[in-house]
């Protein structure tokens, strides 16, 4: 079976990175050695009901000599980790990927360890949309993974967690990995909120060289919105 950030100290480290305002004030936010950059939310004083978001991720490095994982993923700091992510192995034959290609699966971290749905194969240039999305009775969490352009179907996982309040991106490299060559691109994220939060974009992080544009709200803070998200290569 493959794994990827399964034990609970990597659970950690990645929950400490992509929500960094759980565990310190921005100004000490430091870029670690196995990060690359990042855009995080969070906490809202609300709910997560629904994100959604297209990342564009690159060509993957030439050769691959640890774990590489791209993602967007969403918590409440210490509950369930959703967490659909792109995934560099030394050899990703796996999902059917090549060299330069990139694998994709639906993923859930929690007490249970890991969870996954079927892969897909991303290439350097594809919109890869991922919309997470809460079952109206509030139990039910859904990942959807599709090609934005082409409507096909990547992956998809559903599982029951609990509440999400916080959205972050991750570039995480594990047992030395080969690091990012390519800006990371997200369009168009959209994170919806239970009940309006005024102050949900005041909550906004970026580590690790990161940048985005055109944060936005509408329905008194209720939907909130990133034009653009772009995360520069590790190696340059
Ligand atoms: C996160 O959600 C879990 C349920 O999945 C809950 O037990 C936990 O208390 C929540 N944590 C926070 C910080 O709200």
């Amino acid at each position: 079976m493959l794994l990827k950030a399964s034990t609970l100290t990597l659970l950690l480290a990645t929950l400490s990175t992509a929500f960094p305002n759980h565990f310190s004030s921005p100004s000490k936010t430091k870029r670690e050695d196995t990060w690359g950059g990042s855009v995080s939310l969070g906490s809202t004083k609300s709910r997560i009901i629904k994100s959604e978001t297209t990342i564009i991720p690159g060509l993957p490095p030439s050769k691959q000599n640890g774990m590489l994982f791209l993602w967007p993923g969403m918590s409440n700091g210490t509950g369930d980790l959703i967490q659909t992510t792109l995934e560099q192995w030394p050899d990703n034959s796996w999902c059917g990927a090549s060299k330069t290609q990139w694998c994709v699966r639906a993923s859930l971290f929690g007490s249970f360890g890991q969870l996954d749905g079927p892969a897909g194969v991303v290439s350097a240039n594809d919109q890869v949309k991922i919309v997470y999305t809460r079952s109206a009775n509030g139990k039910t969490w859904t990942q959807d993974v599709t090609n934005a352009q082409t409507g096909k179907q990547l992956s998809t996982f559903s599982h029951d967690s609990g509440h999400m309040t916080g959205w972050g991106t991750g570039t995480e490299c594990n047992g030395g990995c080969s690091g990012t060559v390519s800006e990371q691109k997200y369009m168009n994220t959209i994170i919806t909120l239970e009940a309006a939060d005024p102050t949900f974009g005041n909550t906004i992080a970026k580590a690790g060289g990161a940048s985005y544009t055109g944060l936005s709200s509408s329905e008194g803070g209720k939907v909130w919105k990133i034009s653009s998200i772009s995360i520069p290569p590790m190696v340059k």
